[in-house]
């Protein structure tokens, strides 16, 4: 594995939207506000704050205009929502969202499981957020779920990715995000369909975005970033998944992904105490266990206290090692 070299990697936050979305507890809109103004402080580049979807399909994020209306811009950091739909956009657009993140699956089946219409339907309303969007001067960012496998279909054909990315691509969309929505991908695969689509669009911003339903969301990350991704979707603590893709859970935890980048020697300009300091706090707003591990463990080089019995121990060992030098004098 290589080293970072110092190589920026810019960081997006979706805890308040992949995670907030599965959780059972609807977090107050207070506590979404003071956690985005949290957020904000830590060196993102993007937080995803919420999504523009129906009530009834995501009711955990059914305050997504007042959270939008009453956070903090930070400067510099790029707030978005994820955007189903023209009705959708028009509800992100009156919130004054700097881009529009919005999302299709490129398998059929999770497609209408997910955002009830076929993936030709979905291209279309999405085609007119686009149109709406270059008239409001809004960059858009594409999502496209289970580019590395369907819960439902198993494998997606490579083709079947790079044809919906040349579509989006000819709409001249900034950004595309290439989703593992449940921790399907593995690091040879993403290496390949990383590069490939890299190679295909070398101007687009291209973001990978891990889930670790199979644990294998960090060493994906590293495998994304080595093919030559610079933007990556991660969620602090580790919450997250598509309540209408069977099996989802989490992704890949934001304190755990930026401490290994860091220990990499990539730049990602994020600050990890802070990090691990909000996944206290995430913790007790969603009131489980998280799936992070730093936020437990603590960074690499956190030292802990030696046993309590550790001076006695030291002065035995001292002692017999005293008796030992005593006998072995001739
Ligand atoms: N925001 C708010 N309400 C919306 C909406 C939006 N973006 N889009 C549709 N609605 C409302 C309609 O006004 C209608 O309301 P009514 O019943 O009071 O008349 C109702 O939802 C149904 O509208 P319809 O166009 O028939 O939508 P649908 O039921 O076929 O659902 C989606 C389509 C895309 C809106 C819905 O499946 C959805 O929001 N999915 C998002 C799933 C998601 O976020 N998954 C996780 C992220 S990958
Ligand atoms: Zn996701």
């Amino acid at each position: 594995m290589k080293t970072g070299h110092g190589t920026r990697l810019y960081i997006n936050e979706v805890a308040t939207r992949d995670g907030f979305q599965m959780e059972s507890r609807f977090i107050p809109t207070d506590d979404k506000v003071a956690l985005v103004d949290r957020l904000g402080t830590l060196g993102y580049a993007k937080i995803e704050v919420t999504s523009f979807t129906s009530a009834k399909a995501i009711p955990a994020l059914r305050d997504g205009e007042e959270v939008m209306h009453r956070i903090a811009r930070r400067p510099g950091v790029v707030y978005t929502a994820l955007v189903p739909n023209l009705r959708g956009a028009q509800r992100a657009l009156e919130s004054r969202i700097d881009e529009f993140n919005i999302v299709m699956s490129v398998s059929e089946t999770h497609n209408l499981a997910n955002l009830r219409m076929t993936r030709e339907q979905s291209f279309a309303q999405l085609a007119g957020v686009i149109a709406l969007a270059k008239q409001a001067g809004v960059p858009v960012n594409v999502s496209l779920s289970c580019v590395f496998g369907c819960p439902m279909e198993g494998e997606v054909a490579g083709d079947g990715v790079r044809g919906w990315i040349d579509r989006f691509a000819a709409l001249e969309v900034q950004g595309v995000t290439l989703c593992d929505t449940t921790g399907m991908a593995h690091p040879t695969q993403v290496q390949a369909i990383c590069e490939s689509a890299i190679a295909m669009c070398p101007s687009m911003d291209w973001t990978a975005h891990f889930h670790n339903t199979r644990g294998m969301g960090l060493v994906n990350t590293v495998a994304a970033v080595e093919a030559g991704i610079r933007r990556l979707d991660m969620s602090l603590g580790g919450i997250g998944g598509c309540p209408y893709a069977p099996g989802a859970t989490g992704n890949v935890a934001t304190e755990d992904v930026v401490h290994m980048l860091q220990c990499m020697g990539y730049d990602t300009g994020m600050d990890l105490d802070g990090l691990i300091a909000a996944a206290a706090e995430l913790q007790s707003l969603v009131r489980h266990d998280l799936p992070g591990q730093v936020s437990r463990a603590g960074h690499r080089l956190t030292r802990h206290a030696p046993p309590a019995d550790f001076n006695d121990t030291v002065a035995r060992a001292r002692a017999r090692e005293l008796q030992r030098q005593m006998e072995a004098r001739p």
